[in-house]
């Protein structure tokens, strides 16, 4: 398509204008820089983080780990090509085109993916449970009655048939607690709420290891929660 054609000669430009002004150096190493201020910055692109620590990680194979990775990669790149796509097509005053519309719909879709599997890989490579002490203990407690009786519910939405991801969501506005299904990557989610826990049930994230015994990669899950990761994520 024509579009496509020309964003990629708008990236191929972007890229040389980078690197003549040093702003390459981003590509090359982990950043932490947020969409706005790639935006500002004359639309940086994002780059993917290194989970390669995770290799090694028990009941994870470093196949199935590293095509989760490049799976992860993936999703940063497209969601950098709709930035980079979406910025011209606005500038250029067509937003009323159908290209526009659903370049916007899947901007949700890929960056959903994008930051999800983040969250997933960075409350993954923990030793332990959780700690019973803990203020991530305590808010469930107060919210399901006791740490079990959520764990049970956790279980129960990852092991729901389809594809998607079971998540931990704290409301910001009433501090409650809830497990939420999330289809595919972008719906489902509750507005305005912090994810604390996240679990991949999408049949890559298991299947190599698992084939359809997706209870017991949910168990290899649960081996490996980083609750510090979890905790720190809670208001
Ligand atoms: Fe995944």
């Amino acid at each position: 398509m024509r579009w496509v054609m020309k964003s990629m000669l708008l990236n191929r430009r972007h890229f040389l204008t980078l690197s003549v002004t040093g702003g390459i150096i981003l590509l090359g190493k982990q950043t932490n820089i947020s969409f706005a201020q790639a935006r500002k910055e004359e639309k940086m692109p994002y780059t993917a983080k290194d989970y390669s620590k995770l290799l090694g990680m028990e009941g994870f194979s470093e196949t199935l780990l590293k095509n989760h990775f490049t799976l992860y990669q993936g999703y940063v790149t497209n969601t950098n090509k709709l930035v980079d796509t979406l910025g011209p097509l606005l500038k250029e005053g067509k937003t009323g085109n159908p290209e526009y519309a659903e370049l916007k719909r899947r901007f949700g879709w890929e960056f959903n993916g994008m930051r999800l599997h983040e969250y997933y890989f960075e409350n993954l490579g923990g030793k332990g449970g959780i700690d019973k002490a803990g203020k991530l203990s305590k808010k469930i407690s107060e919210s399901f009655g006791s740490y079990e009786e959520w764990e049970k519910d956790f279980r129960g939405v990852g092991a729901m048939r389809g594809i998607g991801w079971a998540v931990l969501y704290q409301d910001t506005l009433s501090g409650n607690l809830f497990n939420c299904w999330i289809n595919e990557h972008d719906v489902g989610h509750p507005a305005g709420c912090t994810p604390i826990l996240i679990l991949d049930v999408f049949e890559h994230a298991f299947m190599i290891d698992y084939g359809l015994k997706r209870a017991d990669y949910i168990g290899a899950f649960f081996k490996n929660i980083n609750w510090k990761a979890a905790e720190g994520r809670l208001k």
